[in-house]
C-alpha cells in the first residue's frame, strides 16, 4: 500500500499545492476529501502559474486520476471556472471526479457568509466569503443539497426552491438584506447540475478500489490544522477538518489506510484572517517576510499576516495528524536576516506551556519563547541538494526537526517543481 496524505502544519498556505504537484509524477491518484473553494494551491511550473482551488492539483500531471471526495463542498460555477482555464492551457481535465455524496454550494451559501460576517463586525472570521461555513452549516442540519441530488432533475429542482425560500426567511428577518432571485438561481443552477453529472461517481469505490490495487494515492488537505474546526483555534477556524483524520471521513476509506502524513510546514509561519497568532510580527521583519515571500492569498489576494516559526503550533500539528515526515517550504525567504527566531514554548503568567491551549484568552497572553538560529544571507534558490544547502540552513533545518520531533524529508526552495530537495522518498 503506497499511501500519503498532505497537509498544512500552520494555518494554511504552506506550499501543499507544490508539494502535491511534485509528488504527483509519481502518484496514480489524488484526492481532495475537505474543505472547497476556499483552498487556493498555487503550482508553478516552467514559470507559469497555476491557482488551484476545487480541483486536485495532481491535474498538471498527465495520467493521474483527480478526485474530489465526498467532504468536500462543490462550488459548481468555481468548478467549471477552474476547468475551463484548465481547458484553455491544454490541460486534460477528462480524469476529474466528483463524489456523489459531496454537497453542493449555491449562491445564498455565499450571501449568507458575507452576511454572517458583516454582522459579526469587529468578531469577524475574515472567512474567503465562499460560502463555506453556510454550506457546511446546511450539511450537518441535514438539509442540504447533494451531487446525487443533481442527478434526478425533479428532484433537485424541489429540494432548491424550498432551499432557496428557507435561505430568504434568514437574508430578509435576521439580516435585513434583500430577497435573492429563486426563479434565476433554479434556472442557473439547473443547467449547472446537467454539466457537473457527467463527473460524478461513487468515489470512495474509485479510491478503495485504487488502493486494493496497491496504486499510488496522495490524499491533499486544505487549509491548515489549526483551522481544524474541533482542532483549530475556535472560532477562528474554517467549518471542516483539514487533519490527516479528515481523509477518512472526507473519502470514505478506513481510518488506518493512509500510510504515510506529510506536514506541510512554512520555515515561518502565517495566517490570512482574524484570530490568535503568537509568533506575528507587526514589524518591518514581518513586512520583509511577506514581501520577500510574497504572501497575498491566492483566493483573496489579502496581505498575509507573518511571523517566525512557531514550534509549538507545528509539535501540536504533529500530534494531530500523525505526522510522520516535514516537507520544509519557503526556507529561501529566510535568506535576508542575520538572525532568525524559532519559538520552541510560549510563556504564560511565568511558566513555560509546551501544548497549544484551547482558550483563546490564554493564547492572548501567551508570549512566544524563542531560540535564536544565525542567518545564511545567501540565495539558497539553487541549491537541489541538502548538501549544498549553506551550513547555517542546514542548522535550521536541524533546529525545526528538534522543536517539532519529526524529520524534515523535503526542502522547498523556492516555486518551481525543480526547486526541491528530497532527503527521503514518500511515494
Ligand atoms: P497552499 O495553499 O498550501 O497550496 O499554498 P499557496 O499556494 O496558497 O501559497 C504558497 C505560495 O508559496 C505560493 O505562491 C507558492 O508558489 C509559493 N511557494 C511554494 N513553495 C515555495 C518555496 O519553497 N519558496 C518560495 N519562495 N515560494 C514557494
Ligand atoms: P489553503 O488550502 C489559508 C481561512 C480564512 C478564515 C478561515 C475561515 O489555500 O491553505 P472559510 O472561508 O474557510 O470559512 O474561512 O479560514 N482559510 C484559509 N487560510 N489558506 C486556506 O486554504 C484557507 N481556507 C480558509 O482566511 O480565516
Ligand atoms: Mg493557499
Amino acid at each position: 500500500m503506497a499511501t500519503a496524505a498532505v497537509i498544512g502544519s500552520q494555518w494554511g498556505d504552506e506550499g501543499k499545492g507544490k508539494i502535491i504537484d511534485y509528488l504527483a509524477k509519481r502518484a496514480d491518484m489524488v484526492v481532495r476529501g475537505q474543505g472547497g473553494n476556499n483552498a487556493g494551491h498555487t503550482v508553478v511550473i516552467g514559470g507559469k502559474k497555476y491557482a488551484l482551488h476545487l480541483i486536485p492539483s495532481g491535474v498538471l500531471n498527465p495520467g493521474t486520476v483527480n478526485i474530489i471526495g465526498n467532504g468536500v463542498v462543490i462550488d459548481p460555477k468555481g468548478f467549471f471556472d477552474e476547468i475551463k482555464v484548465l481547458d484553455a492551457d491544454g490541460i486534460d481535465t477528462s480524469r476529474i471526479f466528483v463524489s456523489d455524496r459531496a454537497h453542493i454550494v449555491f449562491p445564498y451559501h455565499k450571501e449568507l457568509d458575507r452576511l454572517s460576517e458583516n454582522a459579526k463586525g469587529d468578531e469577524k472570521i475574515g472567512t474567503t466569503q465562499k460560502g463555506i461555513g453556510p454550506c457546511y452549516c446546511d450539511k450537518t442540519a441535514r438539509v442540504g443539497i447533494r451531487t446525487c441530488d443533481m442527478l434526478r432533475p425533479e428532484r433537485f429542482r424541489e429540494k432548491l426552491a424550498a432551499r432557496v425560500k428557507a435561505a430568504n426567511e434568514t437574508i430578509v428577518k435576521i439580516y435585513g438584506g434583500a430577497p435573492m432571485d429563486e426563479a434565476a438561481i433554479l434556472e442557473e443552477y439547473t443547467d449547472l447540475a446537467r454539466r457537473l453529472s457527467p463527473y460524478i461517481r461513487d468515489t470512495g469505490v474509485l479510491v478503495d478500489g485504487a488502493i486494493r490495487e496497491g496504486k499510488n494515492v496522495l490524499f491533499e488537505g486544505a487549509q491548515g490544522s489549526l483551522l481544524d474546526l474541533d482542532l483549530g483555534t475556535y472560532p477562528f477556524v474554517t467549518s471542516s477538518h483539514p487533519v490527516s483524520g479528515g481523509f477518512a471521513i472526507g473519502s470514505g476509506i478506513g481510518a488506518a489506510s493512509i500510510r504515510e502524513v506529510v506536514g506541510i510546514t512554512k520555515a515561518y509561519t502565517t495566517r490570512v484572517g482574524a484570530g490568535p497568532f503568537v509568533t506575528e510580527l507587526t514589524d518591518a521583519v514581518g513586512d520583509m517576510i511577506r514581501e520577500r515571500g510574497h504572501e497575498y492569498g491566492t483566493t483573496t489576494g489579502r496581505p498575509r499576516r507573518c511571523g517566525w516559526f512557531d514550534g509549538v503550533v507545528v509539535r501540536y500539528s504533529a500530534r494531530i495528524n500523525g505526522t510522520t515526515g516535514t516537507a520544509l517550504m519557503l526556507l529561501d525567504v529566510l535568506g535576508a536576516f542575520d538572525e532568525i527566531r524559532l519559538c520552541y514554548a510560549y510563556e504564560h503568567e511565568g511558566r513555560e506551556i509546551t501544548d497549544f491551549p484551547a482558550d483563546l484568552e490564554t493564547l492572548h497572553e501567551c508570549r512566544p519563547r524563542y531560540r535564536t538560529a544565525p542567518g545564511w544571507k545567501t540565495d539558497i534558490t539553487g541549491c537541489r541538494s541538502y548538501d549544498d544547502l549553506p551550513a547555517e540552513a542546514r542548522a535550521y533545518v536541524r533546529a525545526v526537526e528538534e522543536i517539532t520531533g519529526v524529520p524534515v524529508k523535503i526542502i522547498s526552495v523556492g516555486p518551481g517543481r525543480d526547486q526541491t530537495i528530497v532527503r527521503e522518498e514518500i511515494l
